[in-house]
């Protein structure tokens, strides 16, 4: 098998060459042309390459390009090693999807997974074998910019998110030409960042490690994910890509993974700034010794480690260790067999964009809508003899909805809501920009040129004049794409620019406005919660951005989307998230003393809970019934019914409380969740079956167990839900 292919590879390889595989170098030239001569670095990576000592290139694309590079490693070095060529599909390759926050809060486990599927076939068409993702952090601050590539706040709806995604992406058969490997980012707490501040320190507690932090990597490890990432930040003092902790005792040793690890983008030089590492030679050392396989554009390994070894300071059988877990993967991948196997031009144009992707991605859009708010049946709107009137630059943006991390995305390929709800044509439909979110001189670029428009008001009063003489105005407003996504935190998580003056000023001459909501995380909207009678949340929803949220808004799709991230009221709020613990003075609303936790300027509960989002129809929960099938294993039934008069889905939520344990749980914990569809009137009941799995948590120790005692159950469809019954767990 392949382990033998494995080690008669490693037997052939120098100390030199061995390093070389862990070492990934980001795409440096035209590949398809001479390097040129001015580029220094281009002209170094290009000798390193056809010395055998470049294992991996990240953000090469295209099927010219990559064969041309792995003609070079294949037909030039001493071995021909075939390169891994990595890339970051974060949500679809050239056909954008939603982004993965927004997928995550369609709940839709087989949706999520097929979109992965999607994704990894045209990347693989494109040449490339390997995503970096999906991103599994846990995030309870919504000032992270990054909280739009994960899936939110749970552990248990997020391992739940990974495994589908690593499913989708890596299929059964990584030598398809249809799959590529996947890698688990960023092991680990990077979601912890300190304030919300990208990159920033993360300081958190054994329960909260394992409790929070592991589960989604754990079960992406358990469902065989193939490569990790580290991560940029401390962990408790120590960087998580020196964190020999992390990367050899709990994913190696304890966990038994047997893919390998690639640093994060520099993430071993940086140690240097850290603090942790002296020089980079040093780094090298730290790294190595501490698990993490491959080096992504620091040069620390290919200048240091042979020497390190040679000193005694890292021993060679880590560096076999490292080149055998590389070569394991490359040999599932097909690439030994046939390094071109990605590369079929004929194949790349056939597969890239192709039609059945923007259907599935449309489904996938649609589903990820949570309606917020719904007072007086203001949605779905009515489809005849309506003025509509349409107002936002958001809403006549076809680049916007791509969200960030879409490097293979084309701007200008979204369809716009305005094109969206063009297609109606029963009503009349007027549209006015009344506002930019950003300047338009702004450059979206990875050079943060982003202006927020913080001035302009010359467009309200045409706003104002079209909203006048319509019956419903759709406001769509909300964050350009790229104010999320790595890099982009915020203090503060309201409507950007001059957005909620455009919308009071609108609100004063028509209080019929539905407000489509387009961001990459949780907005705290308190005043539009206040005022506005029907609210969309509607993210960023990739290239059939329009389309889904028109036939969300007309009705054509009845919303069933929860949010995975509790919405703030206040940014002073955070973190705030649904599975806290009790303080000792938890409930003081009905008394006059001040001394019980509390805000004196806010109250704590969110805006929007977790698992929150309303439909066209609605729900009833009844008979909620508990069985003890065994020691270990009690059965909760429900019955929902749908009592509204159209037929719809709800995302049934059960959650538990351990209420007394050997150390503090959680007021509530998801533990089970299950789509059902229902005409009106129609019932059915749901059995869930709770195990030591669900039951159990991680002591201070990192030890998992099962304690005896008294349990809490909740049903219902989000996480403030309060048919709730009781167990007790012999
Ligand atoms: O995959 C990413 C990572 O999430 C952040 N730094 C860069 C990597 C490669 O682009």
């Amino acid at each position: 098998g392949i382990e033998r292919r494995v080690d008669s590879v490693l037997k052939l390889m120098t100390l030199e060459e061995k390093i070389g595989q862990m070492n990934q170098y980001n795409g440096f030239w035209d590949a398809t042309g001479p390097v040129p001569k001015s580029n220094e670095q281009a002209a170094l990576k290009y000798e390193h390459l056809k010395k055998g000592l470049v294992g991996s290139m990240l953000n090469v694309k295209g099927v010219k390009q990559v064969k041309a590079l792995q003609k070079i490693a294949v037909e030039e070095t001493r071995l021909g090693i075939p390169l891994i060529f990595g890339f970051d599909v974060i949500h679809g390759y050239k056909t954008i999807g939603p982004i993965p926050l927004a997928e995550s809060a369609s709940w839709d486990l087989e949706a999520i997974k097929k979109a992965a599927q999607n994704a990894a076939e045209e990347t693989a068409a494109s040449g490339i074998n390997w995503t970096f993702a999906p991103m599994v952090d846990i995030s309870r601050d919504a000032r992270w910019g990054r909280v739009m590539e994960g899936a939110g706040e749970d552990s248990y709806l997020g391992a739940k998110i990974g495994v589908a995604r690593v499913q989708g992406f890596q299929g059964n058969d990584l030598a398809s030409p249809k799959t590529i490997a996947a890698c688990a980012k960023h092991f680990a707490a990077y979601g912890f960042a300190e304030a919300g501040r990208d990159y920033n320190t993360a300081d958190i507690g054994t329960s909260t490690l394992y409790n929070v932090v592991f589960p989604p990597f754990k079960a992406v490890t358990d469902a065989g994910v193939r490569t990790f990432m580290n991560a940029f930040n401390l962990l408790n003092d120590v960087p998580a890509t020196g964190n020999e902790f992390l990367q050899r005792d709990v994913l190696k040793k304890d966990w038994g993974f047997d893919g390998f690890i690639v640093s994060d983008w520099g993430s071993i030089a940086e140690m240097i700034p850290h603090g942790y590492a002296q020089n980079i030679k040093h780094a090298a050392e730290l790294a190595a010794n501490a698990g993490s396989d491959m080096d992504m554009e620091s040069s620390a390994y290919v200048s240091e480690l042979a020497n390190l070894v040679r000193e005694g300071k890292v021993d060679e059988k880590h560096i076999d260790d490292a080149a055998q877990r590389i070569l394991r993967v490359k040999f599932e991948l097909g690439l030994f067999d046939d390094p071109y196997l990605y590369c079929n031009e004929e194949h790349e144009k056939e597969v890239v964009g192709k039609q059945a992707f923007h259907e599935d991605a449309l489904d996938i859009a649609k589903k990820s809508i949570v309606l917020l708010k719904n007072e007086n049946n203001l949605l779905p709107l009515k489809k005849d003899n309506q003025k509509i009137a349409l107002i936002g630059a958001l809403a006549n943006d076809k680049t916007s909805p791509l969200g960030s991390w879409r490097i293979a995305g084309e701007d200008g390929t979204a369809v716009s809501v305005l094109e969206g709800l063009q297609q109606y044509k029963g009503n009349t439909l007027t549209y006015a920009k009344g506002a930019d979110v950003v300047t338009p001189d702004s450059k979206i670029t990875f050079i943060n040129e982003l202006k927020i428009n913080e001035t302009d008001t010359s467009g309200f009063s045409e706003a104002i004049a079209v909203a006048k003489s319509s019956d419903v105005v759709v406001m769509v407003l909300g964050e350009h794409g790229y104010q999320t996504g790595e890099g982009r935190s915020r203090t503060n998580i309201d409507l950007p620019g001059v957005q909620q003056e455009l919308l009071e000023a609108v609100y004063k001459v028509n209080k019929n406005i539905v407000l489509v909501l387009t961001n990459g995380r949780p907005l705290a909207i308190t005043w539009a919660d206040e005022n506005i009678p029907a609210i969309v949340e509607a993210w960023q929803l990739g290239v059939q951005s329009g389309n889904a949220i028109a036939q969300v808004l007309y009705g054509d799709y009845n919303p069933s989307g929860k949010l995975p991230m509790t919405f703030p009221r206040s940014v002073g709020q955070i973190p705030i998230y649904y599975n806290y613990k009790n303080t000792g003075r938890p409930n003081g609303e009905n008394s006059d003393v001040v001394f019980w936790s509390h805000y004196s300027d806010e109250s704590n509960k969110p805006l929007y809970p977790f698992g929150h989002g309303l439909s066209y129809t609605t729900f009833a929960y009844e008979n909620l019934k508990i069985k003890t099938l065994s020691a270990r294993e009690i059965k909760v039934s429900v019955e929902v019914i749908n009592t509204g008069t159209v037929k719809g889905k709800e995302v049934l939520q059960l959650y538990i409380q351990d209420t007394f344990a050997s150390v503090a749980r959680p007021v509530k914990e998801l533990k089970g969740f299950r789509m059902v569809e229902l005409k009106p009137n129609e019932r059915q009941t749901i059995d869930f079956v709770l195990t030591e799995k669900e039951l159990g948590f991680y002591t201070n120790k990192g030890e998992f167990i099962v304690e005896p005692g008294a349990f809490k159950v909740y049903v219902g469809g989000s996480s403030e839900t309060t048919l709730s019954s009781e167990f007790t767990l012999e």
